[in-house]
């Protein structure tokens, strides 16, 4: 029998367009802390967004999709009232709104202790070094590449200036993750060369900075996901063929679930990392360390 979950998914995916959501309880390890989310509106981000709240954590949940960012601040609002959750309309290929997004965590909350630059595209478009035109290199780097840049900067102003509170467990500094992903840990043959450049200059620009900010209580780690049952991978592999194409390379057996993520996103969110930064924190699911790819009955395992 598989292990019972400590915690269930906010949102579960049935297919693309349609989910169901799900109940979970409260727990306390980001309590009084701030979050801003990138990307929150969906996936990893919506789920992360969650299980911050449900950590006892305020939310600032950021998209440029505003609808799924208010959908998530309603699920925290219904579930863990205790917190406060705020959904913004945040384009991070845009300086100024990423600019407004940290001063309004900032306002409503007094400070920012999480920033979590999650937000990220694969476009339908991007391909070899052959085909891929210049305007989606240039897009992906924009939102992929510059987004997380800027988000790393305004966070970092922000967290200099957090209030010291020990009553309340409260520092100065803060603790930034960046997605990046397996890709940019391994290459692939089906290739979205854009997409790939992007997520490992995301590993390179978190490692310095956290070099840089290390002595200010500033912490900032990547997080790799593997290939996930998100949005973002499914509209893409739109047929059978494109997911067993994938599918024969994971160890596992199964795509990941934006949930392990989150969780993965929590530790690196807290004080359990507190000796943990410029890390490549890799969540996937065993794949950048296969070569010969396990086979066997795939059994659902661990699922949540
Ligand atoms: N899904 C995967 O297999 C996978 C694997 C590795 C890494 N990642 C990375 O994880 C991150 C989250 O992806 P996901 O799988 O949760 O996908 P998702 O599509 O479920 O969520 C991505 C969210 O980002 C938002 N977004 C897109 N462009 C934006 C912009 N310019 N400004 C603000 N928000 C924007 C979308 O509206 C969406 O809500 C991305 O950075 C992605 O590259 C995903």
């Amino acid at each position: 029998m598989a292990p019972k979950p400590e915690y269930l998914p906010a949102v579960t995916y049935l297919s693309h367009s349609s989910f169901i959501f799900t109940h979970i309880f409260m727990s306390g390890r980001l309590r009084n802390r701030v979050a801003l989310i990138t990307g929150a509106g969906s996936g990893i981000g919506l789920e992360s967004s969650v299980l911050f709240a449900q950590e006892g954590c305020h939310v600032v949940l950021s998209d440029v999709n505003i609808d799924g960012a208010k959908k998530g601040a309603e699920i925290i609002a219904t579930r863990y009232p205790n917190v406060k959750a705020i959904a913004i309309k945040c384009d991070v290929s845009r300086e100024q709104d990423i600019k407004d997004a940290v001063d309004t965590a900032v306002k409503e909350f007094g400070r920012l202790d999480i920033m979590f630059n999650n937000a990220g595209i694969m476009h339908p478009e991007d391909d070899n070094a052959l085909n891929t035109e210049e305007r989606i290199w240039d897009l992906t780097m924009q939102i992929n590449l510059k987004g997380v840049w800027w988000g790393c900067k305004y966070a970092i102003l922000a967290m200099r200036q957090n209030p010291t509170d020990d009553s309340l467990g409260l520092h100065t500094g803060g603790s930034i993750i960046n997605t990046a992903s397996f890709v940019a840990l391994m290459g692939a043959a089906t290739p979205q060369l854009a997409y790939t450049a992007s997520k490992g200059a995301v590993l390179a620009m978190t490692r310095e900075l956290a070099m840089v900010h290390a002595r200010e209580g500033i912490r900032l780690n990547s997080l790799c996901p593997g290939p996930l049952k998100t949005p973002l991978l499914m509209d893409f592999l739109n047929t059978e063929e494109k997911k067993q194409r994938r599918m024969v390379h994971l160890p596992m057996g199964r795509f990941g679930e934006a949930i392990e993520q989150a969780k993965a996103a929590l530790f690196l969110a807290s004080d359990d990392s507190s000796y943990m930064t410029g890390t490549d924190f890799t969540v996937d699911g065993g794949l950048s360390s296969a070569y010969v790819t396990a086979i066997g009955e795939f059994r659902e395992y661990g699922l949540p």
